[in-house]
């Protein structure tokens, strides 16, 4: 299965694309994860889109379509992906359904995580991970069990993202709701949005997206 997660920022897109990749086998392409990667790597193009993402604008589609088309190549794909922040433009879903037809792939579902603009400041300012693994947290919505310990390695030291400040929160958000959102309407003409609500908690998402896969499953 080869699905999208949608969503402003913070709503929970790589939460839920976490367990996904875990119970159903798929792999997570976080286009966030992989641009912060070039940024660290101080490579040209690196330097470019951390200025770009420490400013909460989108990167060029050139950029990311290249960058997901040699991701969805690798043989890890081959069983199914979940497109996590990727497209965010008409331009970049456009450019999806054409590498997807050339290489006689097809996209299974879009998934809305639904989210009041309202929660999602407190949502990404709480928001850290671990400096070792990349486990994410949030402050009080999901606390480690052992304050100041991962739950998954054991790591004692904790980072937040450069963008997790509420001005560039508000750019961010300013460029979900002009750029990203006309795709819901691109994909709900294809029959393959399931829009679902990401005011719930974690565990009520998980299975509200479960329930909508099994239906387009079936
Ligand atoms: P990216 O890393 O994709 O950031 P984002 O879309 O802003 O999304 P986030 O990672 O902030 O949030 P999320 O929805 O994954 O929420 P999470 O699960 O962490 O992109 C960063 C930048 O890269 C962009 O601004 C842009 O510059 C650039 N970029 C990336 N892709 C691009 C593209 N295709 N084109 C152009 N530019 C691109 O959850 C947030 C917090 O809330 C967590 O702490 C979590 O524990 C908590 N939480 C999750 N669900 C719930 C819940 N149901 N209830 C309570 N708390 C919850």
């Amino acid at each position: 299965m080869n699905l999208i997660m949608l969503g402003p920022p913070g709503s929970g897109k790589g939460t839920q694309a976490i367990r996904l990749q875990e119970s159903n086998g798929l792999v997570q392409l976080s286009t966030g994860e992989m641009l912060r990667q070039a940024a660290a790597s101080g490579s040209e193009t690196g330097k470019l889109v951390g200025s770009i993402m420490a400013a909460g604008n989108l990167v060029p589609d050139d950029i990311m379509v290249s960058m997901i088309e040699r991701r969805i190549d690798q043989p890890d794909c081959a069983g199914g992906f979940i497109l996590d922040g990727f497209p965010r433009t008409i331009a970049q879903a456009e450019a999806l359904d054409g590498m997807l037809a050339r290489k006689a792939r097809r996209l299974d579902a879009v998934i809305e995580i639904a989210v009041d603009d309202g929660a999602l400041v407190e949502r990404i300012a709480g928001r850290f991970s671990c400096a070792d693994c990349g486990a994410g947290y949030h402050r009080r919505f999901r606390p480690t069990a052992v304050e100041g310990v991962c739950d998954r390695c054991g790591g004692t030291e904790f980072i937040e993202r450069p963008d997790d400040n509420e001005e560039t929160v508000k750019t961010r958000l300013a460029a979900y709701h002009a750029q990203t959102e006309p795709l819901l309407p691109y994909y709900r003409g294809r029959g393959i949005l399931r829009s679902v609500d990401g005011m719930a908690g974690i565990d009520a998402v998980t299975a509200e997206i479960r329930a909508a896969l099994g239906a387009f499953a079936a």
